[in-house]
């Protein structure tokens, strides 16, 4: 099988990150931060480690600014439902995931704040200047995807950081496509939240994500519970990252996020090399293709691109992929109905070919000669 659904998640991983899984597991298998014997202090250390690590992936200082989730999804959810109160206006862009539309859709539709939605101009970003153009002294919060999980396009997330930060409103940045390939600095970028999966870029388990919080912003918890400190109170906690990280954390998980965020930290400009070369390939090639629609008219900035053939819907094409070529692609919508909507591919979606870190140019030419053959069909 060829995978190419890396925007998904991330396979295979690295034979060090399941190692490190296993061993946590095998060698370690305490609760992390509740007791205080011996084991418990080492599942504590592995964790502290890894927060430790993503810090410096981030080029942060404050690895207790790091909140441990279950996945993007979990830390958008805190970032969005912990900095947003009833009367809040909310800003978002049509690429945004529906890990970021639904909660704030949610919200609007139980009458608790109000949304702009912002389109993409015709060069598939939105610029900084329609964000100034939209903030009223209403909005609280702005919600943008670093890089787009269906076109692959980053978006300008420092000159956007300006706006909002001069407007006194706050930037969570999804960082869902785009951490372990582009550069994401949250300090230098000006955001004051970045949300990220583990078991993507990073090349993590499933299960991992985490949440990065700029010093002095204080969240609304979404889970009070049991955090292993201050048990004497009956109140959560004050301090980081107990005050946003209840109950037992994924410690097997963390450990093999660990090793994947090294190996990812290390290998960073050479995996975006790669991945782009291969993008650019699968964007150039499936372009030539009589009959095939790439969704945007420039290569992509991360390992994404999604394209049509003929008058095929998505799932079709995606199952032919499968089925009679080994290919594993994402028809649909890719959980992004605004940008489809935009695109004017909501009813048939587009086919998503995703690579990662493993793949070769010959995982792209097989894909390259599939699409054509697939597209034959249609002529
Ligand atoms: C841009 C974007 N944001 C958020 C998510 C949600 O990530 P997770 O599956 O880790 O919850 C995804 C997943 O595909 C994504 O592509």
């Amino acid at each position: 099988m060829i995978y190419l659904d890396n925007a998904a998640t991330s396979f295979p991983k690295p034979p060090e990150v399941i190692r490190a899984v296993s061993g946590a597991m095998e060698k370690i298998g305490a609760n992390p931060g509740r007791s205080g014997h011996r084991l418990s202090l080492a599942a504590g250390r592995v964790v502290w480690n890894c927060r430790e690590e993503l810090a410096r992936m981030l080029d942060v200082p404050n690895p207790e600014n790091i909140v441990f989730g279950c996945n993007c999804t979990d830390a958008l959810n805190l970032g969005i439902y912990g900095s947003v109160s009833p009367g809040d206006h909310v800003v978002t862009t049509m690429l945004e995931h529906n890990s970021v539309l639904r909660p704030i859709n949610g919200m609007v539709h139980r009458g608790e704040i109000t949304w702009t939605l912002l389109a993409p101009d015709p060069s598939g970003v939105v610029t900084a200047e329609q964000v100034a153009a939209v903030i009223t002294p209403l909005t609280r919060l702005v919600v943008i995807n670093h890089a787009s999980n269906v076109v692959g396009l980053a978006q300008p997330v420092a000159d956007i950081a300006r706006v909002t930060r001069r407007a006194g409103v706050l930037l969570l940045v999804d960082a869902a496509q785009s951490l372990g390939v582009l550069p994401v600095r949250p300090l230098e970028m000006g955001a004051d939240m970045v949300a990220f999966p583990g078991h993507k870029g990073l090349l993590g388990p499933y299960g991992t994500g985490a949440l990065w919080i700029r010093s002095g912003l204080d969240l609304t918890p979404l889970k009070e519970g049991g955090t292993g400190s201050s048990s004497e109170s009956m109140l959560q906690p004050d301090e980081m990252p107990e005050a946003l990280e209840s109950g037992t954390l994924n410690m097997a998980g963390i450990a093999g996020l660990m090793v994947g965020t090294r190996y990812v930290r290390i290998r960073r400009q050479e995996i975006y090399e790669h991945e782009k070369s291969l993008s650019d390939a699968m964007w150039e090639g499936l372009r030539n293709i009589h009959g095939v629609s790439v969704l945007t008219g420039r290569p992509p900035d991360v390992g994404v691109v999604s394209f049509n053939v003929g008058a095929f819907t998505s799932g079709e094409v995606a199952n032919k992929l499968d089925t009679r070529f080994e290919i594993a692609t994402r028809g649909g919508l890719h959980c992004a109905p605004a940008i489809h909507t935009h695109l004017g591919t909501l009813d048939r979606g587009a086919v998503r070919a995703s690579v990662g870190h493993f793949n070769t140019k010959s995982d792209v030419d097989a894909l390259l000669a599939a699409v054509s053959e697939i597209a034959r069909e249609v002529s």
